[in-house]
């Protein structure tokens, strides 16, 4: 590991300046980075399932060793003490505690995170646990998976098991992570694990996430009232391609299923009635029991935003097709809205070929704050991915990463001057790791790894970032 150099001189105050208190991270997930598979018991996921299946990972790639993070998490707490972060946000690995998805506690597993908590607190940096970022137990999906209603109780159990054991020293849980991926990328488009294509299926899920969540939180907060809880939503700003009658009706559907279908019951109690009437004919009525919503919409006290990108979107015939998320794609994810196209917004794009849209951050923060009851904001992904190179040098000159952070963190700068309550920023991510269908041929990290000796190199943005947290901001410019 070469370290993150910086000197230890007072830094000048910066010109954009972050409240005090603001929270500083970066986040990973499990499966992403973890690696060891099969060790302490840790029972299969879906995601060593769908690696395992030909054609749906690049390169045939899987995360049995990952970053080999669970074996090197000391030298990677250290690194993030030299990048001065105030939090980290990584995710439990729910087949680590529960091999087969139920029943009583893997202790082995559970011990790999009370270490690294432990870790984490001895450094000074706030652990923030995401309890479901996407790898579920493979026994629960050969039970029926997230479709099932039964999955959503599963996943409180679960929840209750790792907030008993961790609840004494961490006071920060996000319950699950981008419910919009793990439904209609896993039961719709088929693009990630478990890679099922059925519409109605997926709807389920949707609604068996946002249940989980909600029968999670009740359990957490009667265990530990003063814990922060919230979920983490993947939002997007949408515009459509022209004001024709076709295109605003292709971004109110593509908003309705990508945003409002995840925070209105969250925020709300309610399913948005439009999207209600996108999908009257798949049967998604029948999976809302009387009562899911109340359950749903439990008091929250913080909310996750992952942004990336802005959709430009068309209803005009013969455009059809979707934002690539994966080399893959071939299903549409957006069920009961098949037919909307994704067009080119004419902006630069990351290495994912994601569109670089800073305003779509600010228009997404402002549009919680103003149409949403209040509650606290923490932008829990954020960053870009590029196909990188160490060249032989003993770091990597990633100036698009800086560029990309540092405008989305001016556009959070100016959505906090407007009075919108965002707390913190996680940058995605901490180390370079398995992108899911992409395996490991996308690169997100602010530390470089090689893959063949788990080399930790920090980047130029490792460096830059670390001198935003010592300032608590941003200078005039880059
Ligand atoms: C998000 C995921 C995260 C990572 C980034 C690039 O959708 O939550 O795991 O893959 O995208």
């Amino acid at each position: 590991m070469t370290s993150v150099q910086h000197s230890s001189s007072t830094p000048p105050a910066p010109a954009l300046a972050f409240p005090a208190g603001f929270r500083w991270g970066a986040a990973t997930a499990a499966y992403q980075i973890e690696g060891a598979a099969a060790e302490d018991g840790r029972g299969p996921s879906i995601w060593d399932t769908f690696c395992r299946t030909p054609g749906k990972v690049l390169g045939g790639d899987t995360g049995d060793v990952a970053v080999d993070h669970y074996h090197l998490f000391r030298d990677d707490v250290a690194l993030m003490s030299e990048l001065g972060l105030t939090a980290y946000r990584f995710s439990i690995s729910w087949p680590r505690v529960q091999p087969s998805g139920s029943g009583k506690a893997n202790e082995a597993g559970l011990d790999f995170y009370r270490r690294l908590v432990d870790a984490l607190l001895e450094a000074g940096i706030e652990p923030w646990p995401t309890l479901y970022h996407w790898d579920l137990p493979q026994g629960l999906e050969d039970a029926g998976g997230w479709p099932e209603r039964d999955t959503a109780y599963r996943f409180a159990e679960y929840a209750g098991l790792v907030h008993e054991a961790l609840g004494d020293r961490v006071g920060q849980w996000m319950t699950v992570n981008e419910p919009w991926c793990a439904a209609f990328l896993g039961y719709a488009s088929g693009e990630h694990a478990p890679g099922r294509r059925e519409g109605p299926a997926a709807l389920r899920a949707a609604h068996h996430l946002m249940l989980g969540h909600g029968l999670a939180v009740q359990g957490m907060r009667e265990r530990h009232p003063d814990h922060r809880l919230g979920a983490a939503v993947n939002l997007y700003a949408i515009s459509p391609a022209s004001d024709s009658a076709a295109d605003l009706d292709a971004a109110r559907r593509v908003d309705g299923m990508q945003n409002r279908f995840f925070l209105d019951p969250l925020l709300r109690g309610s399913y948005p009635a439009d999207v209600l009437t996108d999908l009257e004919e798949l049967g998604f009525d029948a999976a809302v029991r009387p009562g899911d919503l109340a359950v749903i919409n439990q008091p929250l006290d913080q909310l996750g935003v992952n942004y990336y990108s802005r959709f430009t979107v068309t209803g005009e015939a013969g455009t059809a097709g979707q934002a690539a998320t994966s080399p893959f794609a071939s299903h549409s994810p957006w069920v009961g809205s098949e037919s909307v196209g994704f067009v080119d917004g004419g902006r630069p794009v990351t290495g994912m070929g994601w569109e670089i849209d800073e305003s779509g951050l600010h228009e997404v923060l402002t549009r919680l704050h103003t149409d949403y009851p209040p509650v606290d904001l923490y932008i829990t992904e954020n960053g870009a991915g590029y196909d990188e190179v160490l060249n032989g040098e003993d770091t990597v000159h990633d100036a698009d990463r800086i560029a990309y952070i540092d405008a989305h963190l001016r556009a959070s700068h100016e959505a906090i001057a407007g009075g919108v309550p965002l707390r913190g920023y996680f940058t995605w991510s901490l180390l370079d790791n398995f992108e899911w269908s992409w395996g490991y041929s996308k690169r997100f990290g602010l530390v470089h790894v090689d893959y063949a000796t788990q080399r930790r190199v920090p980047k130029d943005s490792a460096r830059w970032y670390a001198g935003v947290i010592r300032r608590g901001g941003l200078p005039d410019h880059v």
